[in-house]
């Protein structure tokens, strides 16, 4: 083989240098505008919504600006401007981003009248109101650009003070995304942007229309770039170019994603402190604001229990990682029956075993991210009257109140029971099992048939799908070097080496023999689909003592073996829904005092019958046996004491002896 090398000409050269200077260099790009507008920190899009004409702007003189930015508010609709002070009054008081103060100037859309009108309209602020001719500008505040008379929509900032984001996202029109560039001021955390709720209006084809939603940061999202949880993959390779099936369809549907959320690193369990080497764990609000809040869909929970700007966090579960982030934090959420959406442009943990799921505040939400997420695979029964099973069998339940979180767990159950009416039978597993086991099982317990089978899915599955290229591509790069990774993952994948191949297929084997059984002896699909499930099956989530303080030191990690409650769901391919019941004073390590930690429940029902422990959820909220979770320090509400203020006591400044 002859190289021939070949220069470019002097006069090429000196083109493509003027090109440069003249293309490249002058490409300025706005990311952007923060600004603060009566001390609320406000995010300015480089996107615009639409245009107001430019012989209007002139009577916008007494009206503040920066950078030559107005804030105006659009009204569209058969509004009549005595009506306005009502309609943004109701606006100030359902939208956190709108403020009267936007009122200044309003652009009323749809007005007979065509003059300019200056009239006082709400809460004491003098408004212009201006006719405006563009229909296509969504209601709600902008930041008037009067130079071009472009109207830019407005995002509020908020601190993601739990630590529970990786990335703040602005989601641009065409659905794609790019880094939200602003940071309020706070330590150690990002800055989220969400948009005014005004700007939205939920139809049949956008149900989801102005639902602001994080993302588990293994979710690949067009534009921009994710971590898994490891800071060496997060710079190696480069930004996504397509959105999985999963996350396009919310967006389809009109969700704003705004943020991707950590996750323990490639959704293997990890426990704060210790395990969380390459991100530090989010906080799980709850309590002192120190309990582990579990994983691998840590920043998902964290942020659900935290903040009242965010409806829903996607996360994922393969062995536990929705339900126990929302047993920890208190709050809803979802592993779906298995193979209910396509997990392309996932990182895998296990194809066999992966699910996306929500966590989430409000049920009859749920119900339409579900429908959204699952389409023809999700019945809703929102506006069905169910016929819930009669039987509902418990594990390893308490039968003595002899504890406050006991106590609520056995009313639990009783409410339940009374409320469909049915009976509650505790239920042994393996006894069931010894009795009732396919013969091919070879009279083997469910502990020996099933101690290996999850470790060896996860462990055998990703060190093929994404440790071996990780490594190699890594290696490439860096001279044959190793990436850091964090000890919980190295741990389980060399637990996966020490086993041949052949041990995936037993796993397999053992999988099928166990889901077959229990799919067909305990909770048995019902073809009818008002009653879909032979029975429901419960156990307990979070007792409110405790997961543990963050601070422990704790031992190394090992694979996760053995069978366990929480294991069947993942087995048997059956939705598992975790409801939070309650909430129990516990002495707190931290502060010395007795604090509020929840209480939960993991509920399942027979595979494809996911619509049904929503309507659940939602019938027993409604008759008040359950509570709809609020953000806080407790699942009632209330601050989060880490976010207390020194001021409130009157202390000014700060304070040191000497
Ligand atoms: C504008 O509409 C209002 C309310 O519909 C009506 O009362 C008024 O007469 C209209 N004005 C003109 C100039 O058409
Ligand atoms: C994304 O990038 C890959 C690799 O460069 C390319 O093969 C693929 O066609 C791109 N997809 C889209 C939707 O741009
Ligand atoms: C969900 O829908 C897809 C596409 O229709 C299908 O391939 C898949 O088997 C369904 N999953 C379940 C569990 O029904
Ligand atoms: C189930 O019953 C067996 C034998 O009676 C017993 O050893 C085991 O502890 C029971 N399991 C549970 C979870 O109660
Ligand atoms: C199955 O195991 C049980 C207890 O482990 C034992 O009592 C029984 O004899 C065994 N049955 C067969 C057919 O091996
Ligand atoms: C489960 O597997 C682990 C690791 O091999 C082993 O230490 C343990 O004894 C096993 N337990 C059962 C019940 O087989
Ligand atoms: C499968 O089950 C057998 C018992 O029948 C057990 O010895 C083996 O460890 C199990 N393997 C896996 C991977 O589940
Ligand atoms: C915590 O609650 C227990 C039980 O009600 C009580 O005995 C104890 O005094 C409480 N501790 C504090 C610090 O309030």
């Amino acid at each position: 083989m002859v190289y021939v090398h070949s220069f470019p000409s002097v006069r090429t050269l000196a083109v493509s240098i003027l090109a440069a200077a003249s293309s490249c260099y002058a490409e300025l790009v706005s990311t952007g505008l923060s600004v603060t507008f009566n001390d609320v920190h406000y995010f300015v899009s480089p996107y615009a919504s639409g245009q107001v004409t430019t012989s209007s702007i002139s009577a916008l003189s007494k009206v503040p600006s920066v950078f030559g930015f107005k804030p105006v508010t659009v009204v569209q609709g058969a509004v009549t401007q005595a009506q306005l002070p009502a309609l943004l009054t109701t606006w100030a008081s359902t939208d956190d981003v709108f403020q009267p103060a936007f009122a200044q100037a309003v652009f009323l859309a749809g007005s007979n009248e065509s003059c300019i009108v200056k009239k006082s309209v709400v809460q004491g602020v003098s408004t212009l109101v201006i006719p405006l001719d563009d229909t296509g500008v969504p209601n709600g505040p902008y930041f008037l650009e009067t130079a071009t008379g472009s109207l830019y929509p407005v995002y509020r900032l908020y601190e993601d003070f739990s630590q529970s984001f990786t990335e703040s996202l602005l989601q641009k029109p065409d659905g794609t995304f790019q880094i939200l560039s602003a940071q309020i001021p706070h330590s150690a955390t990002l800055t989220i942007g969400v948009p005014s709720r005004l700007y939205y209006t939920k139809t049949a084809e956008r149900p989801l229309a102005g639902v602001r939603i994080g993302v588990k940061d293994i979710y690949s999202l067009s534009g921009t770039r994710q971590s898994n949880g490891n800071r060496a993959w997060y710079n190696l390779y480069p930004a996504n170019n397509v959105t999985g099936t999963a996350i396009q369809r919310l967006i389809d549907a009109g969700a704003q994603i705004v943020g991707l959320q950590k996750p323990s690193q490639f959704a293997n369990g990890e426990t704060a402190t210790a395990d969380w080497v390459d991100y530090h764990s989010p906080f799980n609000p709850r309590g002192d604001g120190y309990q582990d809040p579990s994983s691998s869909s840590a920043g998902a929970g964290a942020s659900i229990a935290s903040y009242d700007w965010l409806d829903i966090a996607v996360g994922s579960d393969t062995g536990g990682s929705i339900r126990g982030p929302a047993g920890t934090n208190g709050v809803f959420g979802n592993r779906p029956s298995h193979d209910l959406v396509s997990l392309d442009h996932v990182m895998p943990l296990s194809t066999a075993l992966d699910t996306a799921g929500f966590l989430i505040r409000d049920p009859l939400l749920w119900d339409i991210a579900n429908s959204v997420l699952y389409k023809e695979n999700y019945t809703s029964l929102a506006k069905v009257q169910p016929e819930y099973p009669k039987t509902v069998y418990t594990l390893s339940f308490p039968t003595t109140a002899n504890s406050p979180a006991n106590t609520l767990l056995i009313n639990f159950i009783g409410s339940l029971a009374k409320f469909i009416g049915a009976t509650a039978v505790p239920l042994n597993l393996s006894n069931e099992w010894a009795s009732s086991g396919p013969a091919e099982a070879g009279n083997v317990s469910l502990n020996s048939l099933l101690n290996l089978t999850y470790p060896i899915f996860i462990s055998k599955e990703q060190v093929k799908l994404v440790r071996e290229p990780f490594y190699r591509d890594y290696a490439s790069v860096h001279d044959g070097r190793l990436p850091f990774v964090d000890p919980a993952p190295l741990a389980r994948w060399a637990f996966g080496d020490s086993y041949p191949d052949t041990a995936l297929d037993d796993a397999i084997r053992n999988k099928t023999l166990f889901m077959d059984w229990f799919n067909s002896k305990i909770l048995v699909p019902v073809p009818d689909p008002a009653k879909c499930s032979s029975a429901l099956l419960l156990y307990v989530a979070s007792t409110g003592s405790g997961t543990g303080t963050r601070n422990r030191y704790i031992s190394a990690p090992t694979a996760p073996f053995g069978f366990s409650s929480g294991r069947i769901s993942v087995l048997a391919e059956v939705p598992d829904s975790v409801y939070p019941i309650g909430q129990v004073a516990t002495g707190s390590s931290v502060t010395q005092h007795n604090e509020s930690f929840p209480v939960a429940v993991d509920i399942l029902a027979a595979k494809g019958c996911d619509g049904l422990l929503v309507k659940l959820a939602q019938d027993l909220s409604e008759a008040g046996i359950l509570q709809v979770p609020m953000v806080g320090g407790t699942i009632t509400g209330g601050d989060i004491l880490m976010k207390r203020r020194a001021e409130e006591m009157g202390i000014t400044e700060l304070r040191y002896v000497g």
